[in-house]
C-alpha cells in the first residue's frame, strides 16, 4: 500500500474518532439578556442586530449551526465562544462594575468601527454588519455612554 494511502485512511479513522468528543456547548435555558437590554435601552432595530451578529458569542447561549456539530469544526466555533465570552458576556452585564460598561462600550464602539466584530470567521457565514447596522449601533453605543457619563 503506498504511504500517502496509508495516512489518508489514518486521518480519516481519527476523523471518525474525534466525533465521539464533543466541546461543551454554550447553551443555557434562554438568553439572559433582559437587564443588559433594558439598562442600555435597546430598541427593536438595535437588538435585530445584536442578535443576528453580537450574541452568539457574546451572551450564554449560542445558536448553534448544523456544522457546529461536526469535529474539528465544532472545536473552532466553542474556542472562538468561549474566548468571545471572557472578554464580553452581556448575560453578566449585571456583574460589571459602571466603569467596566464604559470601558466595553468603548471597546465595542472601536471593534465595529474598524470591522473587527464579528470575527471574519463569524461574517463567512453569517454575513457581515451593513454600514447602516454599523452607524446605528455606534450611535446607540455611544448614547450609552453619554448617560454613562463617566469623566
Ligand atoms: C464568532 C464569535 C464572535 C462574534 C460573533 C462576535 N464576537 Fe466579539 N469577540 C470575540 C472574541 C473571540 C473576542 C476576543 C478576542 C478579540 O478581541 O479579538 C471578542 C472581543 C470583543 C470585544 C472586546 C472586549 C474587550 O474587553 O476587549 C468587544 C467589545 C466585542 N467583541 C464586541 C462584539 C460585537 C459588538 C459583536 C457583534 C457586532 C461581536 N463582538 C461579535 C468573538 C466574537
Amino acid at each position: 500500500m503506498k504511504i500517502v494511502k496509508k495516512i489518508l485512511i489514518v486521518l480519516l479513522i481519527a476523523l471518525v474518532l474525534i466525533q465521539f468528543y464533543r466541546p461543551e456547548k454554550n447553551n443555557a435555558e434562554y438568553r439572559d439578556v433582559a437587564s443588559f437590554e433594558k439598562e442600555t435601552q435597546v430598541t427593536p432595530q438595535i437588538k435585530a442586530i445584536l442578535e443576528t451578529n453580537c450574541y452568539d458569542c457574546h451572551s450564554n447561549k449560542t445558536v448553534y449551526p448544523w456544522y457546529a456539530e461536526v469535529a474539528p469544526v465544532s472545536y473552532f466555533l466553542s474556542d472562538h465562544i468561549e474566548e468571545g465570552n471572557e472578554h464580553l458576556n452581556l448575560s453578566n452585564w449585571d456583574s460589571y462594575s459602571l466603569k467596566k460598561k464604559d470601558h466595553k462600550l468603548d471597546e465595542l464602539i472601536e471593534e465595529v468601527e474598524e470591522g473587527e466584530m464579528p470575527l471574519t470567521s463569524y461574517t463567512i457565514t453569517h454575513g457581515s454588519l451593513s454600514n447602516q447596522d454599523k452607524e446605528t449601533i455606534i450611535t446607540w453605543a455611544k448614547q450609552v455612554r453619554a448617560r454613562y457619563n463617566i469623566k
